[in-house]
């Protein structure tokens, strides 16, 4: 069990989720500047929006950083010209992010390439799978914030996929919000820790304010399991603080706020499953305002470095990697 610095090249075994609208270039650089992986979220971007946020995410660190897509909101076509701009406009440090499973020639073209490839599942069998083809596997427990890829929890699925791959690197998501809940993920048989929530409240994260301080004020009571904001990526369930939307999904879908990105402007149907930004105006309460359960233990905004260095004190660094369990011999 490879400790996730050591397979990543950083000095804690620390990843931030790559957030679509949340994770920008200013926080992944300073996520990585810090020791850990940042990763930001591209989502739904492609062509000169995505070159734009490559180009500030490779000018902002010189450390390892990752760049986060989503197969199952763009699908095959769209994901491949996605992958194939990381590849060609990004440096050999830059990992490539999945959440869910991509396609098997998907993995083969970016270990191909030479490039670490991180994915995150909610069950054994897709774990199973990732980590056969090379993957960093990330197992998401149903405490997490945003979409959720399975029905288990946490340390369940950390432990079950432990047993069933001693030598894979595993890194736990979903519900840590501080260093004693990442100890516990540790102990169940993580190699490292994903936060999504814990970094939506730092400074440089691009959640619109009254998202970050809705994140400080809340306990994981305030968050629910729901399947309103479908709009842009239906037929899955997600974690969020509950809202008048939650409350009662017969309200009228209307435009209910805009936003910006990457300088283009858009309006916001109620039920949009994209987030607010700090581009985003209008009935900011009523948007998808995803959380984990993590947020109890979640109670002030941060600089990311704080953040990255109150979760180190617990979390592997590259040195307890023993000589006999170097990277190389996780990657298939
Ligand atoms: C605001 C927000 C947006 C998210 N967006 C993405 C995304 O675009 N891609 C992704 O892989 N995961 C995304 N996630 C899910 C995280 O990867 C992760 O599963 C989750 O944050 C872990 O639980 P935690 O929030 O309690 O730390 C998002 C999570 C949050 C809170």
């Amino acid at each position: 069990m490879p400790s996730a610095a050591s397979v990543l090249g950083l000095r804690v075994s620390l990843l931030q989720s790559g957030m679509g609208g949340v994770a920008g270039s200013e926080l992944a650089c300073a996520v990585s500047n810090a020791g850990a992986a940042g990763c930001v979220g591209g989502y739904k971007l492609a062509g000169s929006a995505l070159s734009a946020i490559l180009a500030r995410l490779v000018s902002g660190t010189d450390r390892p950083v990752g760049v986060n897509l989503i197969p199952e909101v763009v699908g095959p076509d769209e994901l491949d010209r996605q992958v194939a701009q990381v590849l060609d406009e990004t440096p050999h440090r830059v990992h490539l992010s999945f959440f869910g499973m991509p396609d098997d020639a998907v993995f083969d073209r970016v270990t191909a390439a030479g490039r670490q490839l991180v994915v995150q599942v909610g069950s054994v069998p897709d774990g199973v799978h990732a980590a056969d083809r090379g993957a960093v596997v990330v197992a998401q427990g149903i405490e997490a914030g945003g979409h959720l890829l399975g029905t288990q929890r946490r340390d369940d699925l950390v432990g079950a996929l432990r047993a069933l791959l001693p030598d894979a690197c595993l890194v736990a998501s979903g519900g840590i919000g501080s260093p004693e809940e990442a100890a516990r993920a540790l102990a169940a048989g993580a190699d490292g820790v994903l936060l999504g929530t814990a970094f939506v409240v730092a400074h440089q994260a691009r959640a619109h304010a009254r998202f970050k301080s809705a994140v400080t004020a809340a306990d994981q009571a305030d968050t629910v399991i729901s399947d309103v904001y479908e709009i842009g990526w239906p037929g899955r369930r997600h974690r969020v603080l509950a809202t008048a939307v939650t409350a009662d999904p017969s309200l009228p879908a209307k435009f209910i706020g805009k936003t910006v990105v990457e300088g283009k402007p858009y309006l916001v149907p109620r039920f949009s499953a994209a987030v607010p930004t700090d581009a985003t105006s209008g009935r900011i309460e009523e948007m998808a305002l995803y959380c984990g359960q993590s947020c109890g233990e979640i109670t002030e905004e941060a600089p990311a470095a704080d953040i990255v260095a109150a979760f180190a004190r617990v979390l592997p660094g590259p040195e307890t990697v023993k000589s006999n369990e170097r990277p190389e011999h996780h990657v298939h």
